[in-house]
């Protein structure tokens, strides 16, 4: 039998409509607040996630699927979805657009990673780019947009955790102050990190061997050593998430696994997830644009781990999604079946969710389906039926039955609520 490549997932129903539901919601949630939908490749030149994330990141160094063409070029498949974003706002010049813009993305993305529960090869993210605004407010806003989502979806227990990166010219600073506090201990870091300790120190402290995590507990905080302009601009954001009512806490210790990010970062955290908790990444990324050839164009955005949001759905959430209800339509007989299509068309254009019996099975198999399946109700046509443009109604929720005009039966649908 073949499998499916480790760290891939099926998804089959009912949790499909799930996903649906998060996505429309989601969708409809960024479009309120101006935002529309960018579409970019699934794969891109590798050199764009080289530049872009970071060439000492873990994502480039070591989880990314690269391949050739056939004409040798290098490809990869996009491991996250800023890049790509970033790279199609350079192409197709959208500088000629007015500004900011609001983008977003809902895709798969692929990174090789050790399989876990929450940890996929190929996962899925929701993602808000916010182009061309540097102002404390548009990270505000993004948060904000954030706080909507996750309210709507039905959470109360996220946290939001938030730092200052400070400005790249504070890098090379904090990069000694890295190098010096950890001098002493070069040995007992794992290769990696004694490796990003030459290369690009910052990446130490996102390095998920525990040994190394108790180490690098020791490094000053990146905050300590950030600029007073980033200072005054995280403030800012800061200020704005309290005077809105959205929760956070400052996280001294998040610098997150990314290169392209400077001043605010932040994350969402699950407390109901384990090892893998975090839901959600973002920041401001202010050079990237201008790193990849493009125009000084300031950013910011983030991207929600759909599939560890879907893991934690809260259950009412989940109850109306998955409780919607069906109509069973079985048709008995030839002559029922002949017309049963037609009779199918008009209600769901009418709004009715209804799904037609094709197998030709008898009432009694039909109903014991109906009753498994969790349908709300069966619509049954007979020759009887047929002859008097009626149909048998039985409501598995109220338990009775009834017969009315199969004109009729949208109207009764919906008034059921
Ligand atoms: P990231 O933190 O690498 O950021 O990924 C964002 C989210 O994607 C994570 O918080 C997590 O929920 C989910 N995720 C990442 N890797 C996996 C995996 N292997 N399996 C399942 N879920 C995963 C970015 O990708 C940035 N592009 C976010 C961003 C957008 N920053 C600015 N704009």
């Amino acid at each position: 039998m073949i499998q499916r490549p480790r760290g891939t997932r099926d998804l089959l129903p009912p949790e499909s409509r799930l996903w649906q539901a998060v996505e429309e919601l989601a969708r409809t949630v960024f479009a309120s607040f101006g935002a529309d939908e960018i579409r970019t490749p699934a794969f891109e030149p590798t050199e764009l996630f080289v530049r872009s994330v970071g060439e000492t990141t873990d994502i480039v160094h070591k989880e990314m699927y690269t391949f050739e063409d056939r004409k040798g070029r290098s490809l990869t498949l996009r491991p996250e979805g800023t890049a790509g974003v970033a790279r199609a706002w350079i192409e197709n010049r959208l500088h000629d657009r007015s500004h900011p813009l609001r983008l977003y993305y809902i895709g798969p993305m692929f990174r090789y990673e050790r399989a876990q529960q929450g940890r996929y090869r190929q996962f899925s993210q929701i993602g808000l780019e916010l182009l061309g605004a540097d102002s404390p407010l548009a990270d505000a806003e993004l948060l904000l947009v954030l706080h909507e989502l996750f309210t709507r979806l039905g959470f109360d227990d996220l946290q939001v955790h938030l730092n200052n990166l400070g400005d790249p010219e504070d890098r090379p600073r904090y990069q000694q102050v890295v190098r010096e506090t950890l001098a002493g201990r070069r040995e007992a870091l794992c290769s990696d990190c004694q490796r990003r300790l030459d290369e690009n120190p910052l990446r130490v402290l996102d390095c998920k061997v525990p040994s190394c995590q108790v180490i690098v507990a020791d490094v000053p905080p990146v905050s300590d050593v950030a600029s007073e302009a980033s200072r005054q601009h995280v403030a800012a954001v800061e200020a704005q998430l309290e005077r809105l009512g959205v929760p956070f806490v400052r996280n001294r210790r998040l610098v997150r696994g990314l290169d392209y990010y400077l001043r605010t970062v932040f994350e969402v955290v699950s407390p109901r997830l384990g090892t893998n908790a975090v839901l959600c990444g973002g920041g401001r990324y202010d050079r990237l644009i201008s790193d990849l050839g493009g125009p000084s164009l300031p950013g910011s955005g983030f991207a929600i781990g759909e599939d560890r949001l879907v893991d934690v759905l809260p259950e009412p959430f989940k109850e109306r999604v998955l409780g919607a209800r069906r109509l069973y339509l079985v048709p008995l007989g030839a002559p029922a079946q002949a017309e049963v299509l037609a009779l199918a068309r008009e209600w769901s254009r009418a709004g009715v969710t209804v799904e037609v019996e094709l197998t030709g099975r008898s009432l009694k198999s039909a109903l014991k389906r109906a009753d498994k399946e969790g349908f709300a109700a069966v619509a049954i046509l007979g020759d009887d039926e047929l002859a008097g443009g009626v149909v048998a109604i039985r409501d598995l929720v109220a338990s009775s039955q009834q017969v009315m005009a199969a004109a009729a039966v949208p109207d009764w649908w919906k008034g059921r609520g």
